[in-house]
């Protein structure tokens, strides 16, 4: 797991713990996060920036609000669509895919 990426120690918040080392993958790559971590967190920890691209104008998209309002992070996590992973707990065995206007199917 790559912690150079992350947070470990915050100067307000103090150390920040984290979960157990989970493997999930990332368009059929293998990759590993921190259980219960927001998906995005793990991906950015990856070196992973884009997590959409948009219907029309096929442009990437990647974390923009991190509360889960603006919808820019969505992604296709278990084969469900529109699923904001700032806000979403990373679990063992996910699979995240890329989102290509509204599926992981790069035609749109
Ligand atoms: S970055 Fe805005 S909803 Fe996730």
């Amino acid at each position: 797991m790559d912690m150079e990426r992350r947070i470990t120690e915050h100067p307000i918040l103090g150390e920040i713990e984290k979960g157990r080392q989970v493997a999930f993958t990332y368009d059929g790559k293998t990759l590993y996060g921190c259980e219960g971590e927001p998906i995005a967190a793990a991906l950015k920890a990856a070196g992973v920036m884009v997590h959409r691209y948009t219907k029309r104008a096929h442009k990437p998209r990647g974390i923009f609000c991190a509360i889960g309002r603006c919808t820019d992070c969505v992604m296709v996590v278990d084969g469900k669509p529109n699923i904001r992973t700032c806000v979403t707990p990373l679990r063992e065995g996910m699979d995240v895919r890329t989102q290509y206007g509204v599926s992981a199917k790069k035609e749109m």
